[in-house]
């Protein structure tokens, strides 16, 4: 029996759903614990480009049971759209199961979303305006309405009034937009409910139950380790926990069913959304690494943000992860490049930093203290195992390795599911 977790190290697209889809096929069970539809994870099979934003990446896999846990806020309307793509495209998803417990995102959350980021102005955050931090107030003011609320017709017309009472107050007095009528919402809402009815129950007696039988458990986290809530840069952060403590709360699994937690670490580092980056390019190295790398949003398609690798990052994330193993992805992206660089730490105000800041006034103040590597050459495909890769690729990843702390257990030349070397067996 094995617990996994699979948590992005920086901030989210690290190439989680490639990582989960490669350890999916020797895991039993495959559950999200955390975010929504504000994901993205793109999973290539045999030329095919699977994009997935709430079922999880195991999916792919026929005959491994998938869960979308408590943790999870999930849009009704989205998750039906996203079963009929993954239908269309041939994938049987008989094996989903959802948690009763989970929040479900309402379209006065994806509205108050988008208006609270115009409200925002110059300080808006960049959400992805699906509604997430929304739902996650609601929940958190005890006023969300959870999966056996919806499937349990009175109980979600009482919710739902009681809802639409507070938040048309709210959407015509503060923003002065119109409010929501009950009648479409409720149609359509029973209607999403019954499709999704089959599928809903209690997800902590399955997750039990095979980690009791001895089953492995793969846990898939959404977002990375710098959008969580609490220890990500607030407030530019999603309103979830994507750090690997977020598996227990979200999947309602305890922390002894849990061996071990990957981090999955881009070569370099991407953002999307406002908030300080200390390593970003404005160059046209940042431009050939967002061309070469494909660095557009999966959810959003909005041009990412990118910029060298920063190890004061990852040795946060393996901090406040518990981070016992790292999958680097991406490595082939910065093939062709001359010198490839790491910041191992920051200058601020003529000190040396070496630990992330919580304060993002320093951060943003922060410039990055690099160490130069030579590069590889631009086409890395077509070696047989790891140990054929570029003496100076695999220089890169001892560096990442020492820099952390963490053993290397993946290394992702692309993104196709044999384009990869694995260097240890977690199932
Ligand atoms: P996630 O949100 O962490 O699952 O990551 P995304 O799917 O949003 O972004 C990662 C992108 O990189 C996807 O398009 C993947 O198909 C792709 N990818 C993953 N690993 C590799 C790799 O090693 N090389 C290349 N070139 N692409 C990769
Ligand atoms: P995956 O799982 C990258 C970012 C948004 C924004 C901030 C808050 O594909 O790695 P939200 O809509 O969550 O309230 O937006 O978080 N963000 C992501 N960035 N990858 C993601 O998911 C993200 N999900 C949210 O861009 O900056
Ligand atoms: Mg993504």
């Amino acid at each position: 029996m094995a617990g996994v977790v699979v948590v992005g190290a920086q901030w989210g697209d690290e190439g989680k759903g490639r990582i989960t889809d490669y350890l999916a096929r020797k895991a039993d069970v495959v559950v999200r614990y955390q975010g929504g539809n504000n994901a993205g994870h793109t999973v290539e099979v045999e030329s095919k480009r699977y994009k997935l934003h709430l079922v999880p990446s195991g999916i792919l896999h026929p005959g491994t049971a998938c869960i979308i846990g408590n943790g999870v806020v999930i849009d009704p309307l989205g998750l039906i759209e996203e079963l009929d793509y993954l239908h269309q495209s041939g994938i049987d998803t008989s094996a989903l199961r959802i948690s009763d417990r989970a929040h479900i995102i309402m379209p006065y959350h994806v509205l108050l979303d988008d208006l609270a980021e115009k409200r925002k102005g110059a300080y808006e955050l960049g959400t992805t305006r699906r509604g997430i931090g929304p739902a996650y107030i609601d929940k958190a003011e005890r006023m969300g309405i959870r999966m056996c609320d919806l499937m349990d017709p009175q109980l979600f017309e009482e919710k739902l009034e009681q809802n639409l009472e507070a938040k048309n107050y709210l959407l015509e007095k503060v923003y002065g937009v119109k409010g929501f009528e009950k009648e479409p919402l409720l149609e359509s809402y029973l209607k999403a409910a019954e499709k999704i009815k089959p599928m809903v129950c209690d997800t902590t007696v399955i997750i039990y139950e095979a980690a009791r039988a001895g089953k492995n458990i793969l846990y898939e986290g959404a977002q990375g380790t710098l959008l969580d809530v609490d220890l990500g840069t607030y407030p530019y952060v999603t309103s979830s926990h994507p750090i690997a403590g977020g598996v227990c709360i979200g999947a309602g699994v305890g922390p002894t069913l849990i061996d071990s937690v990957v981090g999955v670490v881009k070569a370099y580092t991407t953002r999307v959304g406002k908030g300080p980056f200390p390593t970003e390019l404005f160059d046209s190295i940042g431009d050939y690494i967002r061309e070469k790398g494909y660095e557009y949003g999966t959810t959003t398609g909005r041009p990412r943000r990118c910029g060298w690798l920063d190890a004061v990052i990852l040795r946060f994330a393996v901090r406040v992860n518990g981070l016992s193993h790292i999958a680097i992805t991406k490595l082939d992206t910065l093939g062709g490049l001359e010198k490839i660089k790491i910041c191992t730490a920051y200058e601020y105000r003529g000190q040396i930093l070496k630990e992330f800041p919580a304060s993002l006034n320093v951060l943003a103040e922060c410039t990055p203290v690099y160490e130069e590597f030579p590069g590889w050459p631009e086409d890395i495909s077509g070696a047989d195992s790891y140990d054929e890769l570029p003496e100076s690729l695999r220089n890169y990843v001892q560096r990442i390795r020492e820099l952390t702390g963490a053993e290397i257990s993946f290394v992702s030349v692309g993104p196709a599911r044999e384009q990869g070397y694995e260097l240890v067996k977690l199932f």
